[in-house]
């Protein structure tokens, strides 16, 4: 469906040539969602502007749902905009027109009749949960619902690819995640695919098929999701999966519990898939002659399975706890020692 390859863009800027993407190639399938992950800087935004012809590559090839749109100009590159959509971080609304007339908006453009503008609106707004709002102004929305006239008018023209920058930075928490939860049920419903780059991998998290990690212009890393999150490579993709594997607190208690479990040892489990649903813990303490103390543990779902990360303290003989360990390790389930350094 999209296919980037060899693709650069340099800016020229005061220190010289500024390389914002270098070197990229990607394959992102019809109908996957595919995110894009990276700090501010890393050139994501450069990215996906690409994809629409918003910037052109300095070298290389852009080619989505089979037009090369690193190539066309003029009336060819609109038409090919109507099936590439975009929504944006400040939702870039427009302020004098009602929820319906920022719907309607882009059909006007594309010469759609009156009658058939308006039966579209209101698939549209029912669509994306806008019933009773379609005569609201923007300015007496809330975020959330500010980014569903934003989703609404992006789908309006039926395209095959939405494209999100950064579309819940803006948010809170329960509203990036029912606005993601409308991006799934969208990509479900309609078969789009969808190319989303945020600096949360929450948002990868929860709703990607696959992810890229992006430093400086380059694609560092790129895998299913689960896979990533099972066994990040590169350091800043660690950081990234720590972001919502290991809560902020994380680190603080297992000092702490380290301080005070004098005796035995803190092991922190990583389940992953299937491995999250077995009964391992009440296993271990059929089967062990240990003690097993449950400090804290979050479990988290992906598009594609489970995972989640587990602390315990492990308390007995030295080589009971051994046995112990040997014993997760056996299923599957990644064990590490935490230790006081
Ligand atoms: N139009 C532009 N002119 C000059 N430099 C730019 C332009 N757009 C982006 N950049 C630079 O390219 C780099 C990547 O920017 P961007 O793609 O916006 O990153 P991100 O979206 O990951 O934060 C940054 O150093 C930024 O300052
Ligand atoms: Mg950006």
């Amino acid at each position: 469906m999209i296919s980037i390859k060899d693709v650069r863009k340099v800016f020229p800027s005061k220190q010289g040539q500024l390389k914002a993407v270098d070197d990229v190639n990607l394959e992102i399938k019809e109908g996957e969602i595919f995110g894009v992950i990276g700090y501010s800087g890393a050139g994501k935004s450069t990215l996906i502007r690409m994809l629409n012809g918003l910037e052109l590559p300095t070298e290389g090839s852009v080619t989505v749902a089979g037009r090369v749109i690193s190539k066309i100009r003029g009336s060819e590159l609109r038409k090919a905009r109507q099936e590439i959509s975009m929504i944006f971080q400040h939702f870039n609304l427009l302020w004098s027109r009602t929820v319906s007339e920022n719907i309607s908006f882009p059909l006007e453009i594309a010469g759609v009749g009156a009658a058939e503008r308006q039966k579209r609106v209101n698939e549209l707004i029912k669509l994306v949960g806008l019933e009773g709002r379609e005569n609201a102004y923007p300015s007496q929305l809330s975020g959330g619902q500010k980014q569903r006239v934003g989703i609404a008018r992006a789908l309006a023209n039926n395209p095959k690819v939405l494209l999100c920058d950064e579309a819940t930075s803006a948010l809170d928490p329960q509203t990036t995640d029912s606005i993601l939860d409308l991006l799934v049920d969208i990509n479900k419903r309609l078969g789009l695919t969808i190319v989303l780059i945020t600096h949360e991998m929450h948002v990868i998290r929860k709703i990607c098929h696959r992810v890229a990690v992006m430093e400086s212009g380059r694609i560092v890393e790129l895998g299913q999701v689960l896979d990533v999150f099972k066994n990040p490579q590169q350091k800043i993709t660690k950081r990234f999966v720590k972001q919502v594997t290991e809560p902020e607190e994380t680190k603080e208690t297992a000092e702490h519990l380290l301080e005070h479990c004098k005796t035995g040892r803190v092991v922190q489990l990583t389940f992953i898939g299937e491995a999250a649903e077995q009964p391992i813990i009440t296993n271990l303490i059929r089967n062990n002659n240990v003690t097993v103390n449950i400090l804290q543990g979050k479990i988290s779902q992906t598009q594609s399975g489970s995972y989640g990360s587990l602390f315990i303290h492990l308390d007995g003989h030295d080589t009971e706890v051994d046995k112990a360990i040997d014993y997760i390790r056996s299923q599957q389930v990644g064990v590490e020692v935490v230790t006081n350094e």
